[in-house]
């Protein structure tokens, strides 16, 4: 065995007890030597089974790593000529120290993923309607190439009137394309309407458990989260209100609470909205999965009624269409709209032309409305499948939570590490305790993210995860989990 270049595979040492799996340790590896130019572009790996039997791992888990590596085109696979490093590749993204310094915490999942199965967050890969979206965003390059000027910072006119009159017929919210704001999404969304309310130094109600990037957007923001608990009815707001009741503002997930999947109950809404106006503070509404509503109708928006001055309502395409075409937008309330449009247009500015020209198109031919309609249908009976088939194997139960199964787990069973473990198979549940603040008591669980489920394999890779939970602790064989 061996490589073409001077890489020792026998510096390659694997921490057993590491959070991190052993397919991602011997990736990283692997990715370090290429960067270090150990391992020459072009250059020999060797065979999975030496570099297995070298390691004490099963085959499976180096073939897991090599797959990685050649998805994200470092590695190439040479046939009867074994695993190349690639004759050229992009750029590698080995941690730096300030990625080891950031707020994240190493096993909260976020970036540049594929849609493995149960991974939440994803729309599903194979619905996306890529010919069509191909043809609207050629077209749209075509016709604004002589564009040349800044535009306008809250976006093309043609897409804040095309939303405008999509959120009055789907989310029930009144407004003119004046008040539309162009994003590239929730987190540029709620980065603006930070800013504009002046929220560093001062307090934000957030649910718990909610959305973790929300509190690390917060933090990073210099504005204190306050954890305000969730139950079946939504953001408890008696609760917020004796905790923090001068908080400049609280982050909701009314349309479908993130990751329950519950809807505000109609009093919480109005106690919210109650509380906002009687403080003078803001609600920032993220609409994110409103739309995606799998049983019943979604609830209206809090920015269609009575109140909605103190809504600052902020959607995203990111569920809908697709994370990858980076657009969202804002419906400033009327007061905030000035503030609102002062610091997208001194700290910001909107999405390229192209890509806003296309989605404006895409929504004002109906093509939206339709892919959401079949999106919903596809979920629904995605999640049906996974619900039932847990059930039918026995021992554990899984309940509906928006775009996901939520399998509540004992109390101190480490979600955390079951779900790295469950990587290695090709598995991608989230973990629920992360979504926990961390001064509340976290409970275990794992979200089964539905978008990306196979009607075919749906059996079979609960089985798979299932047979991971009866064996906690232990890290899975590759391909022993795959033959039970
Ligand atoms: C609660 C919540 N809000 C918003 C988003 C979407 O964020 P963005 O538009 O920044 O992709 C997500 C994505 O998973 C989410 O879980």
């Amino acid at each position: 065995m061996g490589t073409d270049g001077p890489w020792k595979t026998t510096a390659l040492t694997l921490d057993r007890v590491s959070r991190t799996t052993l397919v991602d340790q011997i990736a990283h590896h692997i990715e370090v030597a290429i960067s270090e130019g150990s391992l020459q572009p072009g250059g020999r790996l060797p065979s999975w089974r030496d570099l297995a039997g070298q390691l004490g791992v099963a085959r499976g888990t180096v073939s897991a790593a090599y797959e990685k590596l050649i998805d994200r085109g470092l590695l190439v696979a040479a046939g009867s000529a074994g695993t190349r490093v690639a004759a050229s590749f992009p750029p590698t993204t080995v941690t730096t120290v300030s990625d080891a310094e950031s707020l994240r915490p190493p096993d909260f999942q976020f970036g540049a993923t594929r849609g493995l199965i149960f991974q939440m967050g994803i729309p599903a890969n194979d619905a996306f309607p890529a010919t069509l979206w191909a043809r609207l965003y050629r077209q749209a390059v075509q016709s604004t190439s002589t564009r040349i000027d800044y535009g306008d910072p809250r976006g093309l006119s043609e897409l804040r009137s095309a939303i405008a009159s999509h959120v009055a017929i789907a989310r029930g919210i009144e407004c003119s394309p004046e008040q539309i704001l162009v994003t590239s999404g929730f987190r540029s969304g709620l980065g603006i309407a930070l800013r504009a309310i002046g929220a560093t130094g001062r307090q934000a109600w957030v649910e718990d458990p909610g959305y973790p990037v929300t509190r690390f957007a917060l933090e990073l923001a210099g504005v204190h989260p306050v954890s305000v608990e969730v139950d079946e009815d939504g953001l408890i707001v008696e609760q917020g209100r004796a905790l923090a009741p001068h908080a400049a503002l609280a982050i909701v997930t009314p349309g479908q609470q993130a990751p329950t999947g519950v809807p505000l109950g109609e009093g919480r809404r109005q106690e919210l909205l109650q509380w906002a106006a009687s403080r003078d503070a803001w609600i920032v509404e993220d609409d994110y999965l409103a739309e995606l509503h799998l049983s019943g109708r979604s609830p209206p928006a809090l920015a269609s009624g009575e109140g909605a001055n103190h809504v600052i309502h902020v959607g995203t395409f990111s569920k809908t269409i697709a994370p990858m075409i980076g657009l969202g937008f804002i419906v400033a309330p009327r007061p905030l709209a000035r503030r609102l449009i002062d610091v997208t247009t001194w700290l910001g500015g909107p999405p390229t032309a192209a890509v806003q020209l296309a989605l404006a198109t895409f929504i004002r031919e109906g093509h939206y409305l339709r892919h959401l309609r079949k999106m919903r249908r596809l979920y629904e009976e995605r999640r049906s499948c996974v619900l039932a088939t847990i059930a039918k194997l026995g021992v554990y139960t899984s309940v509906p939570a928006a775009l996901s199964a939520m399998l509540p787990l004992p109390d101190g069973f480490d979600d955390q590490r079951l779900s790295l473990d469950a990587r290695a198979i090709d598995l991608a549940p989230a973990p629920l305790s992360p979504w926990f603040a961390a001064s509340s008591r976290p409970r275990s669980g794992l979200l089964l993210g539905v978008a990306n489920v196979l009607e075919h394999r749906i059996e079979q890779d609960c089985r798979n995860l299932l047979a991971l939970l009866r064996n906690p602790g232990q890290r899975p064989g590759y391909a022993n989990v795959l033959s039970q």
